[in-house]
Order: C-alpha cells, then structure tokens, then sequence
C-alpha cells in the first residue's frame, strides 16, 4: 500500500426529509445563491422543500444549468454572486449541477481574466465560496468530492479540476428523489459509478486487500440491485444503495493507498466534448476496448474482478479476465446501454484520430496507472468503439 493523507470534509445527511436538517450547517446570515438544472426539481417536490429551508435565508436563484453545461452561463451565475454580493451557494441537482456550483464558488473569487484557465489539473485553486449540496442523481459521487467537469461547448472541450477547497460543506442524500429518475439516468448512474470504481481498483498493485474488497462490495451492491432499481426506482431501500454505493464510488475512499487509471473517463470526456453524449454512455463505448487493449498488464485484476464480482470460476487466468470484459459488456446491454459509439453518432469518422492529436497537443502523452496509453493507442482504443 502506498502512503497516504485523507481527509474528507463533506458532512452528509442521509435519508428522508434531511433537506430541512441543512438549517444546520449553512450560516444564519448566509447570501445565498441557488443553482439547479432545467426544472426537475419543481416537479417532484424538491424545490418546495428547498423554498421552506431557504426562506430564513436571503436567497438568489439561478436555474437553467443543463447536463454538459455552457461555461459562459456559469459566468452569468458569477456576476450575479459579485453584484448581490452573495457569499454561500447550494446546488440541487446532479453531477452537473454539483459541478456547475463548484466552478461557480471558484471563479467567484478568481482573480485572473479568464476563469477557463482554472481548468487544468496543474492549476491550484487559491480561494473559492462556502456551498453544499442537495443530490438528486445518484452517479457521480460529485456531492461528496472536490472535483468538477466543466464544459465548454464553444470550443468543444470538457475538462476537469480539483481542489480541497471544492469539497461541499454538507451534502443531502435522499434517496426518494430516485423515484422521479428517468431510466436512462438511474442507467447512467449505475454505469457511471461502475466507472468509478473501475479507475481506482482496475489497476495492478500489491498488497491492497482491503481497498479491493472495498471495490468488490460497491461492484456487487451495483450489479445486484441494478435491474431491480429500473423496475421500483420508489423502492427506498435499493434507492439507499444504490445511492450510497454512488457515493462511496467516488468519494476518494477506495482510491487511498493505491494507484488510479482515469484513462477511460479522460477518452470518454473527449465523446462528450464532440458528440454531447451523455458521460456514462461514454465510458460503457470506451470501457471495454480500454482493457482490451491494455488486456496485458490489466488480466490479472481483471480475472479477480471476474471471480469475485462475476462468480467465473472456470478456466485460467486469461480466459477469466476474458469473461471479465465480455461480462461487464453485457451488463452495460442488460441496461439498454449500448457499447458502440457509432449508435450515438453517424460522424464517428475521424473521431479517434481527431482525440489522439488533441492530447498530443495537450501533452497528455500517456494516460493509465503506468502512463503508458498512448495517444496512438487512445486511437487504436476508439477505432475498436466504432
Ligand atoms: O436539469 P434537470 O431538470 O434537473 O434534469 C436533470 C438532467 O436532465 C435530470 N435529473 C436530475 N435529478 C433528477 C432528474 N430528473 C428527474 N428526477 C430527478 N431527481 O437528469 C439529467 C442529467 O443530470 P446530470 O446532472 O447531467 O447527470 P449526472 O449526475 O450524471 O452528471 C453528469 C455530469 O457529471 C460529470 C460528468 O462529466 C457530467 O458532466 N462528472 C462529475 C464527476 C465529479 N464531479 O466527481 C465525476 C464523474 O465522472 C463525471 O465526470
Ligand atoms: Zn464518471
């Protein structure tokens, strides 16, 4: 195991009617600014909740803030912050609303002329505002991190940043809010933190036995309650895990001590920059060609996952992490989830090349735990997608 430093600020509240609880934790003299998406919110009973927290509050509301969001409506949201004079910010939404508020609470207080420039991961984030966070789309694991994708549709970039100062102050995870979830996205979610869990256990290490058994649980809670959240997305108690299996997904605790990949997110950020494909959706075309391609310094954790998670107990080592990738695959289907980018697009040519020459231009020579993808084995990855 590596050596580590881990501290993870986010208070959470869990469970029903929690949202009036963050009376609690949000200053009696807060100037908020409330930042949510394209309406879901008034329609399920959310947003009445929030009126009654908020009407001890001044208060500002910004909405619109839409899934691969435009940067430059963000910006609005930061003039609003400095000419009200606004100094806390609650998000109510999802992955992108959460991250929306975390661009928003940093470029508040940036000083440069272009907040964009904070959008790499060599940029250190001096100062941001307070804010918490209601979810209400278990996936991203977004409301208890301290990192944020932002996109820039003008210029067909999507990137992401991180600071300790970008952890929510308190976050509310409710899970009856799943209940009003669309399929595609409770879908995406389960994909999506999947994902998560793939970058930061898919990776060859030694003497990591904790953190993989960690890895393994979130994996089977995943795949045991996945149908069955689809069909009863009311059920509170699969709506409980899957919520917090999204949470512990991505909430730094199974990456401690070990190494991460983020290949497969860094590829599929570039699908959604180009083609607005949704995130998840991404990671189930590049997923599995991913560890194709890296099949070599990958099968041995690959065979473990499909041991344990998949329950393959026959055949040797390689035919094992074979069945891995074949599993996992049929999984993404078993969700209506389709693993071809030339399903979600019909201008897929071109698009491997296109992402190779963007990182070389970026200088992201080598993605992975090693460094060692390469931005012609990224083409290779999406040529296979196609
Ligand atoms: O805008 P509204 O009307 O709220 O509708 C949203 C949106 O259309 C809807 N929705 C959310 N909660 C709902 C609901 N509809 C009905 N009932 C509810 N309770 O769902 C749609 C999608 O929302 P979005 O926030 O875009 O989805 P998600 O949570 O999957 O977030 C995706 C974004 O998060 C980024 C992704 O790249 C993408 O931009 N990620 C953020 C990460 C992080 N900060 O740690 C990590 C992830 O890997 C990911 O990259
Ligand atoms: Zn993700």
């Amino acid at each position: 195991m590596k050596n580590f430093i881990y501290k993870n600020p986010t208070k959470i509240l869990f469970g029903k009617a929690m949202i009036a609880k963050l009376s609690n934790e949000i200053p009696s003299d807060a100037r908020i600014l409330l930042v949510y998406g394209g309406g879901s919110i008034k329609t399920n009973g959310i947003y009445n909740q929030v009126m009654d927290l908020l009407s001890a509050y001044y208060f500002e509301e910004f909405s619109g803030v839409k899934a691969n969001h435009e940067y430059e409506l963000l910006l609005k949201a930061v003039e609003l912050i400095k000419e009200k004079q606004l100094n806390y910010i609650l998000a109510v939404g999802g992955g992108s609303v959460i991250d929306a508020c975390k661009f928003i609470a940093a470029a508040a207080k940036y000083k440069g002329d272009n907040p964009w420039d904070m959008m790499s991961i060599r940029y250190v984030v001096k100062e941001a505002l307070a804010f918490s966070t209601i979810v209400t789309l278990p996936a991203t694991g977004s409301e208890m991190n301290s990192g944020a994708v932002i996109s820039y549709r003008a210029i067909k970039e999507k990137r992401s940043f991180k600071s300790e100062l970008l952890f929510p102050q308190a976050s509310v995870l409710d899970p009856t809010v799943v209940s009003s979830l669309p399929v595609r996205q409770i879908v995406n979610g389960i994909v999506d933190a999947f994902n998560h869990v793939f970058e930061q256990y898919m990776t060859e290490r030694e003497g990591t036995i904790l953190q993989d058994y960690f890895a393994e649980s979130i994996l089977h809670t995943l795949k045991a309650i996945g149908k069955d959240i689809i069909k009863d997305p009311s059920n509170y108690d699969l709506a409980s895990d899957f919520m917090w299996s999204c949470t512990m997904a991505l909430n730094g605790l199974i990456a401690q001590g070990v190494p991460t990949d983020w290949g497969i997110h860094a590829i599929g950020h570039e699908l959604t920059a180009l083609f607005q494909i949704d995130h998840a959706r991404t990671l189930a075309i590049i997923g599995p060609r991913y560890y194709e391609h890296n099949f070599e310094f990958k099968k041995q954790k690959l065979a473990q996952y499909a041991e344990r998670v998949w329950n393959v107990q026959e055949g040797d080592l390689e035919y094992k992490a074979k069945q891995a990738i074949v599993m996992t695959e049929n999984f993404y289907h078993s969700l209506g989830i389709s693993t071809k980018l030339s399903d979600y697009t019909s201008e897929y040519e071109g698009t491997a090349e296109l992402i190779a020459e963007r990182f070389t231009k970026r200088g992201w020579l080598g993605l992975g735990e090693k460094q060692n993808v390469s931005p012609d084995d990224v083409k290779e990855i999406i040529l296979k997608s196609y």
